[in-house]
């Protein structure tokens, strides 16, 4: 599999696992659960929908990277940017969601600290693809 075929397939399953996690809050609204909606819950709620704003978003993040690898002839970018682009688009919003699962007197748990690598490895990869790309003749 190419590394096209790797950001479009990783991008539609986000898509499809981060929006399911919207439904979810939708649902967690609709039955009023205080374990989300109560005020000292408020890390909690913030926590999860910044894990399925994230989520989502870098899932389009990465079909736009596989349409743009398949578009733009010349276009190639190292294993190590993309393998960057496919852990930071999983790591932070993993981050959100584990630092949400488990809260402390309203500070997010240990969870969180994925999204600053998540954060790192999203910025040297897409540094990378727009670096190489502005390269391409
Ligand atoms: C491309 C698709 C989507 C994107 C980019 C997106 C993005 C966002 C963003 C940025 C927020 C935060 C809004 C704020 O706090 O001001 C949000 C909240 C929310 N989204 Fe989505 N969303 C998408 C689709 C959906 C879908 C399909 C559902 C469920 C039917 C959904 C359910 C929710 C809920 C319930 C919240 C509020 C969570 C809360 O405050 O408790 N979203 N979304």
């Amino acid at each position: 599999m190419n590394s096209s075929d790797r950001h479009l397939r990783y991008g539609w399953w986000a898509v499809c696992i981060f929006l399911s996690l919207g439904v979810l809050l939708e649902v967690l609204h609709g039955f009023k659960i205080g374990w989300y909606l109560d005020a000292s819950a408020d890390m909690r709620r913030l926590m999860f929908t910044l894990a399925h704003a994230h989520g989502t978003l870098l899932g389009l993040v990465n079909i736009a990277a596989g349409l743009t690898l398949r578009a733009v002839k010349g276009f190639e970018v190292t294993r190590a940017q993309s393998q960057s682009l496919l852990w930071g688009s999983g790591l932070l919003p993993a981050g959100f969601f584990l630092g949400g699962l488990i809260i402390h007197d309203g500070d997010p748990g240990l969870g969180v600290l994925l999204v600053p690598v998540g954060a790192l490895l999203l910025l040297y990869a897409v540094w990378g693809f727009a670096r190489t790309l502005s390269r391409v003749k």
